[in-house]
């Protein structure tokens, strides 16, 4: 199969070539990356021999047509990702997720090639602690910037796949975690703060609660969706993975043996989302997809090491990163309610 790898220079694209080079070798693989701020060479070095790379913006609708007319599927991460970005600029959220994902999908509706979508479960927006789980046919509720222009284009790949008859599939997943995350997420954010001496930052009283995935189950998940998913169909992927926010924080302090306590409450999030929560299900049920990292604490260990073995990799960006968070307004608060 040749496949085309949108977004393939990010966290999770990147996770899905060298899943795919070293898993599937009779695959050939080509990827389209813009190389944003979040985009990264140096997370393909290691496959850089045996995949093609084309610099290149999905919202190109020549480049982007050529390069489908040359593959039998494509896989589509490429986005513009981070929440607190698209509170700040909304515009590359509009034009890489929506107008990107519309190029894509005219190329794939021209030359006939299997495409799947990579979304998020933020497209039905948050949930109550109580409520039920989302599921395929949760109603689409996006809260920021971000989440509505993901919501958009999975509507874009459904009326694609209705009235045109793409071949799509589409999935939406829950947070993620694992090497070669941007250091602006979460996780790599406190973790790389804790190896330079820094308490971590949490965004309110941390009560939100996230559904956790390692990046191995997500892009094996993927990969079972794009061969034997069912043309026309969402799939939600999740690993029973909910955990509130001060929960994980505490967890990676006492990973580096730090005190429980030794975070800071950091200005919240305006419209911050609740809770998300997946069904997994269909997935499970249909494909016998299964995670492995079930324990969080082992997959979170990982990774941990993963940054402390790469320093390299992500301290380019580590201060641009608490600038631009800074000069956004973040302060620490001394009086946060429970
Ligand atoms: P990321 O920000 O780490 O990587 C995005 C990649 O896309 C970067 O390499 C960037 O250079 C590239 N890109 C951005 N705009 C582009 C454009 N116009 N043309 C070409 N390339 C462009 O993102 P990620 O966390 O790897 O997320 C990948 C996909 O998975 C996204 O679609 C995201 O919505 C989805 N997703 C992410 C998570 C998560 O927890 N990170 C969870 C569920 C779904
Ligand atoms: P993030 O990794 O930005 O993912 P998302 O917004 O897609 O869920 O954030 C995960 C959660 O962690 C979210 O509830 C916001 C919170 N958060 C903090 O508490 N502190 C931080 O420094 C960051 C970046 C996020």
């Amino acid at each position: 199969m040749r496949l085309l790898v949108t977004g393939g220079a990010g966290f999770i694209g990147a996770n899905f070539v060298h899943h795919t080079v070293s898993n599937h070798p009779e695959t050939t693989v080509t990827v389209l990356d813009a190389l944003t701020y979040a985009g990264n060479r140096a997370s393909l070095d290691p496959v850089a021999d045996r995949i093609d790379f084309v610099h290149g913006d999905v919202a190109d609708l020549d480049l982007v047509d050529d390069l489908v007319g040359r593959v039998d599927a494509v896989v589509h991460f490429a986005a513009e990702s981070h929440n607190d970005n698209s509170l700040a600029e909304p515009w590359p959220f509009v034009q890489s997720n929506i107008i990107g994902t519309y190029a894509l999908l005219q190329a794939v509706r021209r030359h006939d090639v299997r495409y799947h979508h990579v979304s998020t479960d933020e497209v039905y927006g948050d949930l109550s602690p109580q409520a039920q789980a989302f599921t395929e046919t949760t109603p689409y509720n996006p809260s920021s910037p971000y989440s509505a222009t993901k919501a958009s284009s999975d509507l874009l790949v459904r009326a694609w796949s209705r009235s045109f008859g793409v071949r799509a599939t589409i999935s939406n997943c829950g947070n993620n975690y694992g090497p070669y995350q941007h250091v602006e997420k979460f996780i790599p954010r406190q973790i790389t703060n804790l190896i330079d001496g820094v308490r971590p930052r949490l965004y309110g009283a941390g009560h939100q609660i996230r559904d956790w995935i390692h990046v191995d189950d997500h892009n094996r998940a993927v990969w079972e969706i794009l061969h034997r998913g069912r043309v026309g169909q969402t799939y939600l992927i999740g690993a029973d993975g909910e955990l509130d926010n001060k929960s994980v924080v505490r967890s990676i302090l006492a990973a580096f043996g730090w005190d429980p306590d030794d975070f800071d409450h950091v200005t919240d999030r305006p419209g911050h989302d609740r809770r998300y929560a997946i069904d997994a299900s269909l997935l499970r049920s249909e494909l016998g997809w299964q995670p492995r990292y079930v324990d969080f604490r082992t997959g979170l260990a990982a990774t941990i090491q993963w940054y402390r073995d790469n320093e390299s990799w992500w301290r380019p960006a580590k201060a641009d990163t608490e600038r631009a968070y800074r000069e956004a307004g973040e302060r620490i608060c001394f009086a946060v309610r429970d």
